[in-house]
């Protein structure tokens, strides 16, 4: 049995260095608050609460002078100012690319845009960058048939959420091009999700199954199996290694390997491990 990897796959940038922000202050600090899940993947999560972390909802849960880890999806400013208001010390994991968006959502609408955020209007990263609009502002959410909310507005800017798909955004440009004067559009989608997910498509022509390991709760994992499911590959979707179904395995002769964007490294190293023991002790070849 022969094992390739998708690539790009697994981490991003973005969630990378938050996840090692995060490390270093759990080491510094003997307790650290997260704004919010750190990360969508509940054995990653299970291994920083044993490091020290605690999840919070709200910047009131944060005990006065306590360390907050502030995760890649960013916040709104006024959560900030709660949370220095409480004499927090910020561990600020941002995804720069995130923090693009906010800032051109600013920017825009100090400019005197009408903002328009593309995206899903109760994700977090959503939210923080609505929370950076100082004007009018609305998200339209591309997975609805009708943009109901959307008001009469001559000068109109857009940015979007990161992980939004291009196709989705090219149709809200569409429909607000013939319904404004003046249409300012900031492409702020991360590359990093595409990628991904151009990599596992590829994947799935070159073997006989993927495992697609990745958190339950993650959406960019979901996407992924998505992908392999309408490409007729079999698949495989597991949370770690222990999960695997060897009955599925069995029979396959190339094995596709991809993870989501929060699946940390060390999950996918224990399932090549388990992979490799296996293949070594059935003496198979490749
Ligand atoms: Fe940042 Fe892109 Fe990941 S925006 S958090 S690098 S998906």
């Amino acid at each position: 049995m022969k094992c390739i990897m998708a690539d790009p796959t697994g981490l991003c940038f973005g969630v990378r260095r938050a996840i090692d922000q995060l490390e270093e202050a759990l080491e510094e600090h003997c307790r650290v608050y997260a704004l919010g899940s750190p990360i969508h993947n509940p054995q990653e999560v299970g291994r920083l609460e044993k490091k020290g972390l605690e999840v919070v909802q709200s910047p009131q849960e944060v005990p006065e002078g306590g360390v907050v880890f502030i995760r890649a999806h960013g916040v709104p400013p006024e959560d900030l100012e709660l949370l220095r208001g409480r004499r927090a010390h910020l561990v600020d994991g941002t995804c720069p690319f995130v923090r693009k968006a906010q800032e051109q959502a600013r920017r825009l609408s100090q400019e005197g845009y009408f903002v328009v955020i593309v995206g899903d209007t109760d994700h977090p990263e959503v939210k923080g960058i609505r929370g950076h609009v100082e004007g009018n502002v609305t998200v339209i959410n591309p997975a609805l048939p009708v943009y109901t909310d959307f008001p009469p507005a001559s000068r109109v800017g857009v940015v979007c959420q990161t992980t939004l798909r291009e196709e989705s955004l090219i149709k809200i440009v569409s429909h607000l091009l013939i319904r404004t004067e003046e249409l300012r559009v900031c492409n702020t989608i991360c590359r990093a999700t595409v990628l991904r997910q151009d990599s596992v498509k590829k994947l799935s022509r070159e073997v006989d199954g993927i495992i697609v390991m990745g958190g339950k709760n993650s959406a960019n994992t979901h996407k992924l199996v998505q992908i392999v499911q309408n490409s007729g590959t079999p698949v495989q979707w597991i949370e770690q290694a222990e999960d695997l179904d060897w009955r599925w395995v069995e029979g396959k002769n190339t094995l596709g390997i991809a993870a989501g964007a929060s699946t940390p490294d060390w999950l996918i190293h224990e399932l090549h491990h388990i992979l490799e023991s296996s293949r070594l002790s059935k003496g198979m070849d490749g």
